[in-house]
């Protein structure tokens, strides 16, 4: 382990003797003048308002470091000595075996350098440290609920984040509130009858049949639109209640028609549309049909032309799925979602890079399904948002289920307009949304 090496000088650096390539570092004599001083390691306060998450990966990195490399970078303390970054620093120092801290006193308008006397720019440990130090800060992620309690305590970090992307991290932290309160009370008999249109806020969800024209077009002028930017949705994969009674042939032949028939409603009416759906249908003779690329062809005979696709890959789950005897298929830790339409894809330049031209998305499976055996995570709908519309587009979703897209669309300030067939699905999104905003859902529209 490196040894701690406190003797230290303040140097500044003199801009205006600046030769092209050179720098003059002078002492600067009336710097520092505080209190500088070795104190213990345990001195220092973790802060209790960190919003950071630091993995056991990103601790792992920092630690090995310090270990190859010796400590190279400063921590910065509140003046109580409360750690406002560097939290994770000092944890896996601690672990390193490192027990004192070298603290140098500043009221901010100077800048504190770490500088190594030991090593040069081109030896391994200074590799190390530069690369360890920006690869150990990707396996920190943000403490999503941290961060919206210090926004509502008044604290205005907007302009340290792009405009998107506090808003879907704070919409993230809605959703873990959310997920706590989430309602499991809903009433035997549901309230939503069907034909029902409920207005929420700007959004609109009817109970209705997104294959029938009638249903479909009174939605839409009750919605009053006429053109939405884009569609995100999971149809239903033809597996569960509504088709099980059938043969494979019926069931699957059904599945077919169903999906023609939407298609057909919605492509007309929006622009894009973002499909998720898995390769989880096997055809009457045993084999397997690739329902993806069947869907990729019901889009383009329609007026969806395919443009691309991302692959959400999900929680692994053979082991527990009925398809664990079929070793060979690669079954539930993966879907599609399948990118379609005309519009034109404008590619913005913000930091979901990250994410946005990957071809997988890495995505966290709802782990409770106990109210909807079906939904997707927020941060689907969200990301297919984000990356093809813009703030007060139209997002339709014809199978809206619990109402995760209305719920998506409503944190990111676009309008949505969505349908589901089961009332008490209905219902679930209503108590969502009124959940999640503390406003009142009310029906507009109705068949009676
Ligand atoms: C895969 S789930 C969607 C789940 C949704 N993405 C979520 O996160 O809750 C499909 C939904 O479509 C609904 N559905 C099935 N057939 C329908 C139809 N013809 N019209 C409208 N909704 C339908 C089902 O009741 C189910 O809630």
């Amino acid at each position: 382990m490196y040894p701690l090496n406190c003797r230290y000088k303040v140097y500044r650096r003199s801009l205006s003797s600046r030769a092209p390539g050179t720098y003059s570092w002078n002492r600067y004599e009336g710097a520092n003048d505080m209190a500088n001083e070795l104190v213990a390691i345990d001195e220092l306060k973790f802060d209790p308002n960190n919003a950071r998450v630091h993995s056991p990966k990103n601790l792992q990195v920092i630690e090995e470091s310090l270990q190859r490399n010796g400590f190279g970078r400063s921590v910065l303390l509140a003046k109580d000595g409360t750690i406002l970054a560097g939290n994770a620093t000092i944890e896996a120092a601690g672990q390193a075996g490192f027990d004192k801290v070298l603290v140098i006193e500043t009221d901010g308008t100077e800048i504190i350098a770490v500088k190594r006397t030991d090593i040069d720019p081109e030896d391994p440990q200074a590799v190390g440290l530069a690369i360890s130090d920006n690869a150990a800060a990707t396996y920190a992620d943000w403490h999503v609920t941290k961060l919206k309690e210090l926004v509502d305590a008044g604290h205005d970090v907007q302009p340290y984040f792009l405009h998107d992307q506090l808003k879907a991290l704070l919409s993230k932290a809605n959703q873990v509130t959310e997920a706590e309160d989430r309602p499991t009370d809903l009433a035997d008999e549901a309230i939503t009858k069907e034909g029902d249109v409920w207005s929420l806020g700007d959004h609109y969800v009817m109970c209705g049949d997104s294959t029938d024209h009638d249903d479909v077009h009174r939605l839409m002028d009750v919605a009053g639109i006429q053109t939405a930017k884009l569609l995100v949705t999971s149809p239903p994969y033809g597996v569960g209640k509504d088709y099980a009674d059938n043969s494979r042939e019926d069931s699957l032949h059904n599945w077919r028609v169903m999906m023609r028939a939407w298609i057909a409603e919605w492509s007309i009416i929006a622009d894009m549309a973002a499909i998720n759906i898995a390769d989880i249908r096997v055809g009457p003779d045993g084999r397997e049909v690739h329902t993806y690329g069947e869907l990729v062809q019901m889009c383009n005979d329609a007026d969806w032309p395919y443009l691309s696709t991302r692959v959400w890959l999900k929680q692994p789950a053979w082991f527990v799925g009925p398809y664990y005897t079929s070793s060979y298929r690669a079954v539930d830790d993966y879907e599609f979602i399948g990118l379609f339409g005309t519009a034109p894809y404008v590619a913005r330049l913000d930091d979901t890079y990250h994410w946005r031209y990957r071809g997988t998305w890495e995505m966290t499976s709802v782990a409770k399904n106990d109210d909807h055996p079906a939904k997707f995570p927020t941060e689907l709908p969200e990301r297919c948002i984000v990356m093809l519309t813009d703030p007060g587009d139209v997002v339709l979703d014809p199978f809206v289920g619990s109402g995760t897209t209305l719920i998506a669309a409503e944190s990111m300030g676009r309008q949505c307009v969505a349908m589901e067939l089961s009332p008490r699905y209905v219902d679930l999104t209503v108590r969502r949304w009124e959940t999640m905003t503390s406003d009142t859902a009310v029906v507009v529209d109705s068949e009676s």
